[in-house]
């Protein structure tokens, strides 16, 4: 790890992943043995080895699987979910699975069809559902906090896109742990945010982990591939400069910069805005009326 200027054996490195991932955990006040955590699992390697961390730190861990409906000609959804349910059963661990167009009518696909007339990718549909579903899921198991596998190759990209467009709200929002602002939302966490994908890739290999190398058919040619590999390039010249790019972006937040009055209050959205209750599901909203998801189940119907 060029950045660290670490080396680390086979046995040595997962172990310190293991070590780091609890440090994280403490630094941002994520959660305590305590609580009840629930993994979101895409059968990619990030969710995996994050589920697979967890569970040896000893935390009361859960996995969910939201089944989306996507081919791609090689059974994307169905191969995804099938490594899911493997890893919890050679564990032992619990995992949920939610049909997504069993709750929505039709595939991720299809909703693309219908509400955006195909002009758009299923990325940014796909997206929402996947929030919705998630939040609701937690709320109703009644989870403490969900966590997901974002790395931090996948944060820099974000960063990256939001500081080329000076989107304030989401910088602001931008964090490893999102605080439950709203009654319909439970709080989320990203312990892996400082680890670059490489690492993660090589804790799988190292922990055996059989996991999705496919991305899902819909992400090619997307603007977060493009912001990654423009981050590599650096990276590869300056080692660590990803992980400085992240780390000092939370510093700036934390001594105030895109600091909102009423930060982190519930009712308050992320720039800041004001939050409504969904009258169908009870989920957050910034206009009053139906939630965004809500809203695309009606034009299905
Ligand atoms: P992505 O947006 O695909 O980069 O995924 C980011 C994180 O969201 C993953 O690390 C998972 O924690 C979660 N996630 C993505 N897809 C699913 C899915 N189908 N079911 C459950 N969680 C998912
Ligand atoms: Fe949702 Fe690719 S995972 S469109
Ligand atoms: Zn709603």
């Amino acid at each position: 790890m060029r950045q660290h200027k670490l080396a680390l054996c086979a046995m040595h490195f997962p172990q310190w992943m293991v070590e780091q991932t609890q440090r994280f955990i403490e630094k941002y006040r994520m959660f305590t043995p305590d609580d009840r955590v629930l993994v979101a699992v895409s059968g990619g390697k990030d969710s995996l080895s994050l589920w697979d961390i967890l569970w040896q730190l000893g935390y009361n861990v859960d996995g969910v699987y939201i089944a989306l409906g996507i081919d791609g000609g090689f059974g994307y959804s169905q191969k995804s979910q099938a490594l899911c349910e493997k890893f919890a059963d050679q564990r032992g661990l619990k995992l949920m699975v939610i049909d997504a167009p069993q709750q929505i009518g039709v595939t991720i696909p299809e909703l693309a069809k219908v509400t955006q007339r195909g002009k758009n990718k299923p990325c940014s549909v796909c997206g929402l559902t996947k929030r919705h579903l998630l939040d609701r899921v937690a709320l109703e198991r009644k989870y403490d906090v969900l966590a997901t596998g974002h790395n931090l190759d996948d944060e820099a990209a974000v960063l990256f896109g939001n500081t080329l467009n000076w989107h304030i709200g989401y910088l602001h929002r931008q964090s490893p742990v999102l605080p439950a602002r709203h009654a319909g939302l439970v709080r989320k966490v990203k312990p892996l945010c400082r680890f670059y994908e490489r690492e993660m890739a090589a804790y799988a290999l190292v922990r055996g982990i059989e996991y999705i190398y496919e991305e899902c058919p819909h992400a090619e040619g997307s603007t977060t591939i493009y912001y990654k590999s423009l981050l590599n390039q650096l990276e590869a010249d300056r080692p660590g400069a990803k992980l400085s790019f992240y780390l000092s972006f939370l510093q700036a937040k934390q001594r105030g910069l895109f600091a909102q009055p009423q930060e982190g209050e519930e009712g308050v959205g992320a720039g800041g805005e004001r939050l409504y209750t969904c009258p169908s599901c009870g989920g957050p909203t910034t206009v009053e009326g139906l939630c965004a998801f809500c809203r695309m189940v009606e034009k299905v119907k």
